[in-house]
């Protein structure tokens, strides 16, 4: 029997780094999608092919599920598992094929949303019923498990898809009625590690934690305005917002050179505002621009060192591709 299951990646919109302390974020989720397939085995082993990430025919048995040390591309994914079965019986044998739309390469969020996959796909199979709520909590806690820290703001974005306001930990996930926005994104070439950016930004709130606490407020409260902004569809508001984001994550220091430069260019040619995506110290920038200057400001991103990638925002959440086939036993 087997089932395929996929799910959308991410793009941080407004409230990076304030949504680890509380206050809140608005996610989209993208276009691209990680794709699972999971085929029950007969016998006891737990098998992982995930090409993308140079994974093939990674194999332990089920007993052994989560325990000792286990490849970065794989992580996730046994987690997952070894979770879900804390919980649900699982079948004798799992055999999991990932493929990603996405590089790996750019914080799109492959891993939660391959964990997202794998739950759901097994949920599935075993004939569960599983809530969108119990699923994100199901995952949140995997990446928890791993990463020892995140707002979980990536897993709410796999599941429930679209363009979401969100309080860490999935205590507020509210979705906003809005389809026809469009960024243009550009990554700056290289990407840091999310849990290091949170310990610099943890370290500085420890050494100057008025200031901080000051940068986060200010950054909640411009949250809040861009989610009544782009409600109204008032985008030339939303873009100077993103600015007064920008100018508060370059305060806590988690901007780079080379992502103001790709920002500042597509300010120069007409964007309404851009800012940092997620973590910082790397990745993407976003921008905001009136549909007829989109392609010039494309056009300054690249010039400014930014490769720009095609990326549709409020995508739709977890969803079944394939559904459950069975085998029929040769006669
Ligand atoms: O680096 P990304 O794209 O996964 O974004 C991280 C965003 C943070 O707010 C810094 C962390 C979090 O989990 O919310």
């Amino acid at each position: 029997m087997n089932i395929t299951v996929s799910a959308p990646g991410k793009l941080m919109l407004f409230g990076e780094h304030a949504v680890v302390y509380g206050y809140p974020c608005i996610v989209t989720a993208v276009g691209q999608r990680m794709r699972t397939t999971v085929d029950l085995l007969d016998t006891p082993d737990f098998i992982v092919d995930a090409q993308d990430v140079d994974i093939i025919s990674y194999k332990k048995k089920m007993t052994e599920l989560g325990i000792g040390a286990m490849p970065k591309g794989v992580q996730f994914v046994e987690i997952a598992l070894a979770n879900f079965s804390k919980k649900y019986q699982l079948q004798p044998g799992i055999h999991i094929t990932m493929t990603s739309e996405f590089s790996s390469q750019f914080g799109f969020g492959s891993s939660s949303a391959s964990t997202v996959c794998v739950i759901q796909a097994c949920a599935a199979l075993m004939g569960i019923n599983i809530s969108k709520k119990e699923l994100f909590d199901l995952s949140y806690q995997t990446v928890l498990d791993i990463q020892k820290t995140g707002s979980g703001f990536d897993v709410a974005a796999a599941v429930y898809g679209g363009i979401l306001y969100y309080l860490t930990g999935g205590k507020v996930i509210e979705p906003l009625a809005i389809k026809n926005i469009s960024f243009v994104v550009g990554y700056s070439g290289s990407k840091s590690d999310t849990p290091a950016m949170i310990a610099d930004v943890a370290w500085k709130r420890e050494r100057e934690k008025v200031k901080v606490e000051r940068i986060f407020e200010a950054i909640a409260t411009l949250t809040d305005d861009a989610k009544k902004k782009m409600e109204e569809r008032d985008w030339e508001r939303v873009g100077t917002l993103m600015n007064f984001n920008q100018e508060y994550l370059r305060d806590l220091g988690v901007s780079t050179e080379k992502l103001e430069a790709m920002i500042a260019a597509a300010k120069q040619v007409g964007a309404w505002g851009a800012k940092l995506s997620g973590a910082g110290g790397g990745d993407c920038m976003i921008a905001l621009a009136p549909s007829d200057k989109r392609k010039v400001v494309e056009e300054a991103v690249i010039k400014a060192g930014g490769q720009v990638i095609d990326v549709s925002v409020s995508a739709e959440g977890v969803k079944i591709e394939k559904p459950i086939q069975e085998f029929k036993a040769k006669p």
